[in-house]
């Protein structure tokens, strides 16, 4: 139920990072009107922009910040719902009706996030590699609503793998069976909501650690009613946007070098060095380290 089906094209991709190039490749003018700019509301995903200007391309280039661009003429909008690397619920952000929108949907899933709605967009990217966790499989797919866009998009990836692997998507066929068998099942939890379990256990923790020591926090979500669960939920996502308090200005030198604990500074997200983006997704024994680690007073760590 997180998204419309229904008289979509499937364009299934070498990840969710393959379709990204391939609809930057379907949506981009193919004219002489040189590259059309790309843009999304910072702090945005740290790959878009290396993506995007990688190959220096003749058709797309990146323009940065959606929340300040004010160029006239056409652009394509990345909308990033769950957000990385904040985990905010997103809509687009350019004011003009001139662009072409790209939702990256990887979060869009009900242990990160109340699925409120079937998302309903012209392009819309998901990935194995969050809804289970199987990013070595790479395998993401796109629904599209038209159909130009979609032979496109199915053109770049022939051109750029000769296709996807077979063996990876008979693999994900069945994870994601599994997935849908585990739900309606009454005698064991499903996947969701063994998943939904883990992530609330660990936001509690980190929520509770940030009130406790006053030296980070973490952002306030709203809560919103779950379709998929049939209860209201606050967002709990896969990466924690952490604040380094007390006039910290360097967050990822401080933790680094204070509490040994690696993370990717806010500057890499279009964003301020006093953010980090901490993964949420890491093994039990790692995020009860990184608990402590961030926890205790001193610089000791573990
Ligand atoms: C928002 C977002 N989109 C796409 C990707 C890439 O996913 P994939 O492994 O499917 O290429 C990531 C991975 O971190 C991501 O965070």
């Amino acid at each position: 139920g997180n998204a419309v089906t229904q008289d979509r094209f499937i364009v299934v991709g070498t990840g969710s990072t393959q379709l990204y190039q391939a609809a930057l490749y379907a949506l981009s003018p193919h004219d002489d009107s040189g590259p059309i700019n790309v843009v999304s509301a910072a702090p945005y995903y740290s790959s878009y922009p290396l993506i995007t200007d990688c190959l220096k391309s003749g058709l797309y280039r990146w323009g940065g910040d959606a929340k300040t661009y004010r160029e006239e003429g056409p652009y394509i909008e990345l909308v990033t719902s769950p957000n990385n690397p904040d985990g905010f619920l997103r809509e687009p952000v350019v004011n003009s009706s001139k662009g072409k929108l790209i939702h990256d949907l990887a979060y869009y899933w009900p242990q990160y996030t109340p699925i409120a709605s079937a998302a309903d967009h012209d392009v819309m990217l998901f990935t194995a590699s969050k809804s289970t966790g199987h990013a070595g499989m790479r395998i993401g797919w796109a629904l599209v609503k038209d159909r130009e866009t979609a032979r496109k998009m199915t053109e770049y990836i022939e051109l750029n793998t000769i296709g996807v692997s077979k063996d990876s998507q008979l693999r994900v066929a069945k994870v994601l069976k599994a997935v849908s068998d585990s739900c309606g099942n009454e005698t064991a939890k499903s996947f969701f909501e063994h998943s939904y379990d883990a992530m609330y256990e660990r936001w509690k923790l980190l929520k509770q650690a940030a009130k406790d020591t006053k030296r980070f926090t973490v952002p306030d979500f709203v809560s919103q009613r779950c379709n998929f669960f049939g209860k209201v939920f606050e967002l709990q996502p896969a990466f924690a946007w952490f604040k380094c308090e007390e006039g910290i200005v360097d967050c990822e030198k401080f933790l680094r070098e204070e509490k040994k604990i690696l993370t990717k500074s806010g500057k890499h997200f279009g964003d301020d060095q006093s953010y980090v983006r901490i993964s949420m997704l890491d093994r039990d024994t790692n995020f009860n380290i990184f608990l402590h680690r961030v926890s205790v007073s001193s610089n000791s760590t573990l």
